[in-house]
């Protein structure tokens, strides 16, 4: 019955291109499904959306994980040196407690928001690994216990995958400051759970090899790393999910969890009929090689609603488009194709009716080829 419903809305949906209000199974939602498996579907927040009553309904109903969008980033919590303002981020936990969603930090170490004080600064190298602990076990320290999991480095390697990002970190301290950031974010919360997080190395290619190599490394020396997170901001069409599920199954080899941390899948124009089923399909393979794998823990869509996606953004250049529609909930909080296809995915995992029936997933899905694709410029344009 429930699946029959969910078809004619999704039919609906195509038919007329319209959004409408969808009368939802309250027991029906990606957070019950997930709950049932020991899983995790997050979403990326900002504390302005707290201000936002359906966001805030649909945050909580949907998704058991919450990462801050910005607000747990470096250059936002101490833009002085020494002078803290946790406001946004005690918000968003507070939020997050009163839910019962998990808080993914993000992220400690990030060359796209280091505070300037570290940017200009003259430090020799002592002096900036004790600013690094200084600030880590400051920001750590104070969730101790209630943040399960951190980003401690964001995207610490360029895109060849050749070298290690030039960073301000590395150009203070050099190329050890990433495991120097792991062991301080340990000292400060043992049973914090620790990841590197990047973008363009969900596949097999030569920059998540490096990744790869960077966490062997870690782990072969007993350097505190948990996991390992998969940006995944995809175009459609644009990966190939059996990369994927190689690249999580070879991490998982080395003991380490592996969470999709930032998805979206965009497109250029207007978001047609089509163009959202096949966004859907990408979201149900993406989906489907996460629950595979017992070592993929979280799926983590980079926001909520297609009105707050970063991708609207005018500071993204090439990918700027004004009409994107990247996300599970469309502009007025109505579940996309996209989200039928995840709720699908979840089902079928956890032994739930089908939200799908075989054929529309067959449609759905399609069998169309998959390219890979490494974003050029994602995370690092602004
Ligand atoms: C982005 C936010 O979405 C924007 O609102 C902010 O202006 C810049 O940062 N990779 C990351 C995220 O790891 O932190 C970025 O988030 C998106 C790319």
């Amino acid at each position: 019955m429930v699946r029959k419903t969910l078809f004619c809305i999704i039919a609906l949906m195509l038919m007329f291109g319209a959004s409408f209000t969808v009368a939802q199974d309250s027991e029906l939602s990606l957070r019950a499904l997930a709950e049932r498996d020991n899983f995790y579907v997050g979403a990326a927040v900002y504390t302005t959306h707290l201000n936002d009553p359906i966001h805030v309904e649909t945050l909580a109903r949907e998704f058991n994980m919450l990462t801050p969008e910005q607000q747990a980033k470096h250059c936002e919590l101490e833009a002085r040196q020494g002078q803290f303002d946790f406001r946004g981020f005690d918000r968003l936990v507070a939020f997050a407690e009163e839910h019962n969603m998990a808080i993914h930090g993000h992220a400690l170490v990030w060359h796209s928001c280091t505070p300037q004080w570290v940017e200009n600064g003259d430090y020799t190298r002592d002096e900036a690994i004790g600013l690094l602990r200084d600030s880590i076990m400051t920001i750590v320290g104070r969730y101790k216990g209630r943040i399960p999991i951190w980003d401690v480095v964001n995207e610490g390697i360029t895109d060849s995958g050749a070298a290690l990002r030039d960073t301000p970190w590395r150009r203070l301290i050099g190329d050890d400051y990433i495991e120097l950031a792991f062991q301080f974010a340990h000292e400060a919360d043992p049973d914090a759970l620790l990841f590197y997080n990047d973008y363009g190395t969900e596949g097999i290619n030569p920059k998540s090899d490096a990744v790869y190599e960077l966490v062997s490394d870690f782990v072969a020396r007993g350097i505190p790393i948990h996991g390992v997170g998969l940006q995944s901001h995809f175009t459609i069409g644009g990966f190939d999910a059996n990369q994927i599920a190689r690249n999580v199954e070879r991490l998982g080899e080395l003991g380490l969890q592996v969470q999709f941390t930032e998805v979206d899948i965009r497109h250029s124009g207007e978001a047609t009929d089509n163009i959202l089923q096949r966004q859907a399909g990408d979201y149900y393979r993406l989906m489907d090689v996460c629950l595979a794998n017992d070592a993929c823990t979280a799926f983590i869509t980079w926001g909520v609603t297609d009105k707050y996606t970063w991708l609207r953004g005018a500071n993204l250049g090439f990918y700027n488009n004004p009409s994107v529609q990247p996300l599970l909930f469309d502009d007025n909080y109505q579940p996309k194709p996209a989200y039928f296809a995840a709720l699908d995915s979840l089902a079928r995992k956890v032994g739930e009716t089908p939200v799908l029936s075989d054929d529309e997933l067959t449609a759905m899905i399609g069998g169309t080829a998959q390219t890979v694709e490494i974003p050029p410029q994602i995370g690092r344009a602004h």
